[in-house]
């Protein structure tokens, strides 16, 4: 099936909740109290995209800058009957064009404690672990998660043949 992918804005913020709380997130997972009005606050804070099969939203993703090197990766999400068509890829490409394009040096995000099967899927797009990065905007009563970062490549770095 074809999918588009699209900026989202604040105004789109219950598309994107339900997006997210269809996604089968453990309940223990702080993911599953995240409010309309938190991503409302996330995406005008940093930015974020939208999957689209037509009209309906299928994916999201948003990002949020952390101080002037990193880019934080947050609330990826597709629904369960659209996944493994390389959607979720294709949302985190988007927040990695983006972080390339503002001159980020870094995209890092974080992993719950309650959702480790995601590591492999990226660990495939090129993320490794970091034991010492903070995620600054975890959520205070949950456990510590497991940062996963990835270096932006410099757009005026050519390669030489
Ligand atoms: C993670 C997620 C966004 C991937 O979306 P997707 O549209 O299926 O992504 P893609 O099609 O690009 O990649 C799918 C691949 O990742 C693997 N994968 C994704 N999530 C996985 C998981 N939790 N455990 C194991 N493998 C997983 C799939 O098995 C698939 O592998 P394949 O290509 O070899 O078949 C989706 O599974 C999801 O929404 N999960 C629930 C929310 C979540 O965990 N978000 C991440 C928060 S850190």
């Amino acid at each position: 099936m074809t999918f588009t992918l699209r900026p989202a804005f604040s105004t789109d913020a219950a598309a994107f909740h339900a997006v997210m709380m269809a996604a089968g997130m453990d309940p223990r997972s702080s993911w599953t109290r995240t409010t309309v009005g938190d991503i409302a606050r996330s995406l005008s804070l940093g930015g974020g995209f939208l999957a689209c099969i037509g009209e309906t939203a299928v994916g999201c993703v948003s990002f949020r800058p952390d101080g002037v090197e990193t880019l934080t990766l947050n609330k990826l999400a597709t629904l369960p009957d659209v996944r493994g068509q390389g959607i979720g890829a294709a949302l985190v490409q988007a927040v990695e064009q983006v972080a390339a394009e503002r001159g980020y040096k870094l995209v890092l995000l974080a992993v719950s404690q309650y959702n480790l099967d995601a590591l492999p899927f990226y660990g495939r797009l090129g993320y490794v672990v970091d034991a010492a990065a903070e995620y600054s905007f975890r959520s205070p009563t949950s456990p510590r998660p497991v940062v996963l970062v990835k270096a932006v490549p410099n757009p005026l770095t050519k390669a030489v043949t």
